[in-house]
This record gives structure tokens, sequence and C-alpha cells, in this order.
């Protein structure tokens, strides 16, 4: 799909590279000549999917960190910045997430979540915002939120706030750092299976499925798919894109929320028997 070039002399760091989808977006960016830096909580990961990389001729580093922590974000940065000679281009798409009735959550529970996705996001962004703008670097920010995070969503209310205020820092400092040379972007995935999501968000035999069915195109994405995007995205030929959010969701989302879009279940006779009722004076 793309010139085997398109990232190449770009340093990318992604969170939570080691699983899932951040692993693809990594293995996405390195096939196209990006080197890649990974950061997650667990080492042993981390050095799996590193060696993993470098098998495929990628050039990658990894370093344990846990973006809820900004001390530890700093020395990965440091640490990716002697090796490397600076960063590029911020994945933030480290995530915590699951289904729960809101009401049986301790506050723990909650800062859980919103630990990992608003604040490890914005410590990470401040992190590397304020290095890019104090040497007058340019760079670029993807964040992988969600649809929900505008249409909100029961049983993962940690989750849903946290990642609407991740989609408001994004429209923010698209504005505030744009003239610094920043560029601010993300995703909002739909269905796109996973280890994590598997445990965390579908943990029953069946949810899954029901999640295929609330699809317009009938499945679920693959990693082939957001990881181009993510591709397209970070690269020089999406420079005039800023503050967007692109969605990848197969029509998911809005068919949830047109109004008549259950009549897609009715069949040829009842549409005929619909046309000869609404057509009768
Ligand atoms: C109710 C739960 C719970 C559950 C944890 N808690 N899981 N409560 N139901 N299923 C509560 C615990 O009881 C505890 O509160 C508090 O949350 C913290 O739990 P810990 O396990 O100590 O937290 P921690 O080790 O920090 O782990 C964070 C985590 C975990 C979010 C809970 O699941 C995690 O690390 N997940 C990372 C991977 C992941 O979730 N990926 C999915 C991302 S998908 P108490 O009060 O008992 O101490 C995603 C996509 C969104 O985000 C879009 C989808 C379409």
């Amino acid at each position: 799909m793309f010139r085997s070039d398109l990232l190449s002399g770009k340093v990318i760091l992604v969170t939570g590279g080691g699983t899932g989808i951040g692993r693809a977006i990594s293995e996405k960016f390195g096939s196209l000549g990006a080197k890649v830096a990974i950061i997650g909580r667990r080492e042993e990961v981390l050095k799996e999917t590193s060696e993993d990389l470098k098998k495929n001729g990628i050039e990658t580093l990894y370093h344990r960190c846990d973006i809820r922590n900004p001390d530890e974000i700093s020395k990965a940065v440091d640490y990716f910045n002697e090796k490397f000679g600076g960063i590029d281009v911020l994945v933030n798409n480290a995530a915590g997430n699951f289904v729960s009735p809101t009401h049986k959550l301790s506050p723990h529970a909650f800062d859980s979540v919103l630990n990992i996705v608003l604040h490890g996001t914005i410590y990470m962004t401040l992190d590397l915002g304020k290095r890019w703008i104090d040497s007058g670097q340019k760079g670029v920010i993807l964040d992988i939120v969600t649809t929900y995070a505008w249409t909100g969503s029961a049983f993962v209310v940690p989750s849903a706030a946290a990642k609407a205020g991740v989609l408001a820092l994004v429209r923010s400092l698209s504005v505030e750092w744009a003239p610094y040379g920043i560029r601010h972007v993300a995703i909002a995935p739909g269905p796109f299976p996973t280890q994590a999501t598997k445990k965390n968000l579908f943990p029953l035999e069946g949810m899954e499925e029901a999640l295929r069915e609330r699809v317009p195109l009938g499945r679920v994405g693959t990693m082939e798919e957001i990881s181009d995007l993510a591709a397209f995205l970070v690269s020089d030929g999406a420079s005039y894109i800023n503050g967007e959010v692109v969605t990848i969701d197969g029509g998911e989302w809005l068919k949830g929320a047109g109004q008549f879009n259950d009549l897609l279940k009715l069949t040829d006779e009842q549409w005929e028997i619909i046309k000869n009722v609404s057509k009768k004076r």
C-alpha cells in the first residue's frame, strides 16, 4: 500500500508497543523504514516483541516504563534520545479498560483506568512536547482513542471519561502547539480484537460475536487496516491533517446512532408491506 521508505529517517515511540494494536503499529512503522522505540510495563513482553521486530530487520529499542510515572517516562525518553538521537513521533496507544457496572466500581478502580489512559497520555505528551518546543524540533503525536469518547458508553465509564479527555487534549494542543510545528491527530478504532480486549472487554462466550453483528460491514477490523491508517497519519503525506480524529470501525458507531438503522433487519417482503401501507391515502 505504501512505498517501503515512507517512514525512513523517523524515530517513533509507541506506548504499549509490546502487545496488541501497539505491537502491530510498531511492526508496520518499522517495515516502512522507521526506527521504533517501544515502552510498556512488562519487560519480558517488550523484549520478546523487540526480538521479533529485529528478526524482520527493524531497528528497535525498548525500555520498561509505566506511563503513570513521569520520572520513568523521562528516563525512557532520555535513553531513546541518547541511542536514537531524538524522537520524531509519539504514539499514545497504551490503555487500560474493563467492563463493569459503574456503581460497583471503587474510587481505586476509576483511578486505575484514568491514571493510565488520561494521566499517562498527558505525562507522555508533556514530556515530549516540552522537549520538542525547547529544542525547536518538530513532532507528530498520534493518540488512539475510541468512538465512545464522544458518544459515551455504559459499563466502560472510566475509559469513556478518560478517552473523552484525551480527545479534548488532541483538539486543544493541535491548535496551541501548531506554531511549534507539532501536529496532533487521533484514531478512533471500533472492534479490533486483541488478547487484552478478549480478557477485559469480551470475557464471556458470544460477547465478541454480538459485537460483530453491530458492525454494518459485518466483521471486526484487522491489525493491517489500523496500522496502515496509523502509518499514513504520522507520515509527511498527512502533514496538513491536524486536530482530526479518524474513525475506523466499519460504520459501527453510526449504526447505533441513526434512528431508523434497525430497519436493516427488514426483509424484502416487509418492505413491500410498508410501501403498500404508507402509500395508501
Ligand atoms: C471491577 C476491577 C476490575 C474488573 C480491576 N478492578 N479489574 N473492578 N471489575 N474487571 C479494580 C480492582 O479491584 C482495583 O480496585 C482497581 O480496579 C485496580 O486494579 P489493579 O488490578 O490493581 O490495577 P492495575 O494493575 O493498575 O491494572 C489496571 C487495569 C488492568 C486497567 C485494571 O486491566 C490493565 O492493566 N489493563 C491493561 C490492558 C488493557 O486493559 N487493555 C485493554 C485496552 S482496550 P480495588 O478498589 O479493589 O483496589 C481499550 C479500548 C477501548 O481501552 C475501545 C474498545 C472498543
